[in-house]
């Protein structure tokens, strides 16, 4: 399915982006934002895009081939390692910085990785195509991590309230057959939450799901680490916006802004975050939890 950009245009006009602007995109995914963000920069700008998947890089390549409307930078790297790819680059400064976390709809979709309970697929959730190896996967985590750490991740990224019914719903599974697909997985937390849990719209395994895939790529820390880093390469006036889809991201975002704010570097553009419109979560039912925060550098 084709990934429909979330907040589009709050974003764009968030950005207030300048003709001739550097703009970094640091989540290209399927390139919806950095379009438009091309667009406004024009041929005198320049988008610098990232992306850790290896599958959102090769297709960005493609969608971009003819792409005449900027220049742009297109490169397959996790965003918190910006500071070292810009020095590398030889990019000092940028005019603004668009992060719209998490998955794109191909991901969930197609990338065979895991990432949705809807399909039958090896549990790895790694965003690396090929080379996973000694890297950390979801079937590492569920087949050796202890029924406690299990139990605190599942609650602590997930808020699931199940969490430690579902750990040891986990651990007692594995005791007869390591776990080693979503499938599997699925069947497990079925088996451990109550029914009537199961009968509602959100289905029992999101928040499971969702709590092991932020751990399995460390996806806190990286935006912590990304916003840290990307400031001071923030010229003065530059925008940076960030669409999260999480209360512990939104919260990471809402608490860098303030301390920019107490030190006087920032001014916050969105005192409260912007969130979908009704229309656009009825049309895109993915952009539900998605809450838009801009701040400026002064
Ligand atoms: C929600 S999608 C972005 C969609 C995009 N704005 C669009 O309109 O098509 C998020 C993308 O960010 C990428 N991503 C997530 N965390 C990342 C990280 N730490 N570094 C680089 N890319 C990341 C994912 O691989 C995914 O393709």
């Amino acid at each position: 399915m084709e990934h429909i950009p979330v907040l589009l245009k709050e974003a764009i006009e968030g950005l207030n982006i300048s003709e001739g602007d550097r703009i970094l995109d640091a989540t290209f995914g399927g390139g919806g934002h950095s379009a438009l963000i091309c667009e406004a920069v024009g041929k005198n700008g320049k988008l610098i895009a990232f992306d850790q998947d290896e599958a959102a890089m090769s297709r960005a390549k493609i969608r971009f081939k003819d792409f005449d409307k900027c220049k742009f930078d297109l490169i397959n790297a996790n965003f918190r390692d910006l500071d070292e790819v810009f020095r590398g680059r030889g990019v000092k400064k940028i005019d603004g910085a668009l992060f719209d976390l998490g998955l794109s709809s191909f991901q969930l979709d197609e990338s065979g990785r895991g990432f949705t309970f809807q399909k039958d697929e090896p549990l790895k959730m790694t965003f690396h195509n090929s080379d996973d190896n000694g890297k950390l996967t979801a079937e590492e985590i569920l087949n050796r991590w202890d029924e406690e750490s299990l139990a605190d991740i599942i609650y602590g990224y997930g808020g699931e309230q199940f969490s430690r019914r579902i750990a040891l719903g986990i651990v007692v599974a594995r005791s007869k057959k390591s776990i080693k697909t979503t499938f599997e997985l699925v069947k497990i937390i079925e088996d451990s939450v109550p029914n009537f849990y199961k009968s509602k719209k959100l289905h029992c395994a999101t928040k499971t799901f969702q709590a092991i895939r932020m751990v399995v790529n460390d996806e806190l820390e990286a935006l912590r680490v990304a916003l840290r880093d990307v400031w001071p390469m923030l010229n003065s006036g530059a925008r940076i916006v960030v669409i999260s889809f999480h209360e512990l991201e939104d919260r990471i975002v809402k608490l860098f802004f303030r301390e920019r704010k107490f030190d006087g570097s920032a001014q916050v553009i969105t005192k409260k975050p912007i969130i979908p419109s009704k229309s656009e979560t009825f049309l895109n039912p993915r952009s539900r939890s998605a809450k838009l925060r801009i701040a400026q550098k002064i």
